[in-house]
């Protein structure tokens, strides 16, 4: 078996930050989303792993290098334009040749991991199994019905009348009969080859496909507030470590302060983490904020957040459920307060009390 790893796209919807870099290397917990999928395959003891990548190819090429670091030995695959993930499993075809392959959505986040799913689909064998889990508002996804064996019987693409609250979510396993449905398909409305309508080819062709339905935690992190709940999920896995240097500073429940940081006059509350080079003065940090390497804070309150690489924070009285991004500099009016003075990227959002 093989592993299909989608990190293209284009991100749309974490713009600005896709601007500059690739979703799947948004760090949660100071990790790149990515790391944890890369290392539920290599868990699941998979190894031979293709990474479907586009516009944002260098830099995940850097993050993950050959994969030896997590047990896989990866593949580039480009994808020159998001197409769909059905397209994606197309451009894969020669990699994937006629092997079983799991294929595993870039920027989704599984607590379970998929090593049940995996051993499942070596023992029964269908054509497909596919994870599902139930949603409150299932109009956003692909929506599974099912019979009462749990055999998947049709399928619905962001349907506006769902017919379950069960939605596909990003992990999926495929025999190489899904190449031959991925050849019949054509695009939908909105010009993508859908892997939702490949599944369904295979149901209508008397192939079984399976379903799991995951009662773990889940998301994909294609927004902010997703992100920052699946931030707070990792954050609460993580294990309490002080390898930095706190000076004057009160460390609240689980923290983590990574090997050169440095805190001074300030009180982190956990779950939270202050990632290696960072340096915190005189400010509150937490509870559920990630801070990555070597950002300054001074004079600051940050709680449930994530500040990218690089960012300065100066002089902020609270920040509150954010995504700062890379080198990004926030600083206080001058005294007395005059007026906002904003640099602010394509697509960047900004809530300013007046
Ligand atoms: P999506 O989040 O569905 O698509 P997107 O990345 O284009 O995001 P947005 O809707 O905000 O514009 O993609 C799920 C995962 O699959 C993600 O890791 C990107 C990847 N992907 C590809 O690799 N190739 C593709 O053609 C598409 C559509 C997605």
């Amino acid at each position: 078996m093989k592993a299909l790893v989608l990190s293209g796209g284009s991100g749309t919807r974490l713009r600005p930050i896709t601007h500059t870099s690739a979703k799947q290397l948004v760090p949660v917990g100071n990790k790149p989303v990515l790391f944890h999928g890369l290392e539920a395959i290599a868990a699941a003891g998979v190894r031979e792993t293709g990474i479907v990548v586009g516009g944002t190819r260098a830099e995940i090429e850097a993050a993950v290098g050959d994969g030896s670091r997590f047990g896989l030995d990866v593949t580039y695959l480009w994808q020159p334009e998001p197409k769909g993930l059905a397209h994606a499993v197309k451009i894969a075809r020669d990699y994937l040749g006629d092997d079983d392959f799991l294929m595993y959505l870039g920027d989704n986040i599984v607590a379970d991991g998929v090593t049940t799913l995996v051993e499942r689909f070596r023992v029964e064998r269908p054509a497909a199994r596919i994870m599902l889990a139930r949603v409150p508002d299932p109009r956003q996804f692909g929506v599974a019905e099912l019979s009462a064996d749990g055999r998947v019987v049709a399928l619905q693409e962001k349907p506006r009348e769902p017919r379950s609250d069960l939605a596909v979510i990003g992990v999926y396993l495929f025999n190489s009969v899904i190449h031959k449905a991925v050849a019949e398909i054509t695009p939908s409305a909105r010009g993508e080859l859908e892997i939702t309508d490949a599944i369904q080819w295979l149901v209508d062709h008397g192939l079984r496909v399976a379903s799991t339905i995951t009662t773990g935690f889940w998301k994909d992190t294609g927004n902010v507030p997703d992100l920052l709940a699946v931030n707070r999920v990792v954050l609460q896995q993580l294990a309490p470590a002080t390898d930095g240097v706190v000076l004057g500073s009160e460390l609240v429940g689980r923290v983590v302060v990574e090997p050169g940081a440095l805190v001074t006059g300030s009180r982190v509350v956990g779950p939270a983490i202050i990632g290696p080079g960072a340096v915190v003065t005189e400010s509150a940090i937490g509870p559920f904020t990630s801070i990555a390497a070597d950002c300054r804070i001074t004079d600051s309150w940050i709680e449930d957040s994530i500040v990218l690489p690089r960012a300065s924070i100066t002089g902020v009285r609270r920040i509150e459920s954010s995504l700062i991004g890379q080198d990004v500099v926030v600083t206080p009016t001058p005294d007395p307060p005059r007026g906002h003075r904003l640099v602010l990227g394509d697509h960047c959002k900004v809530e300013i009390s007046s």
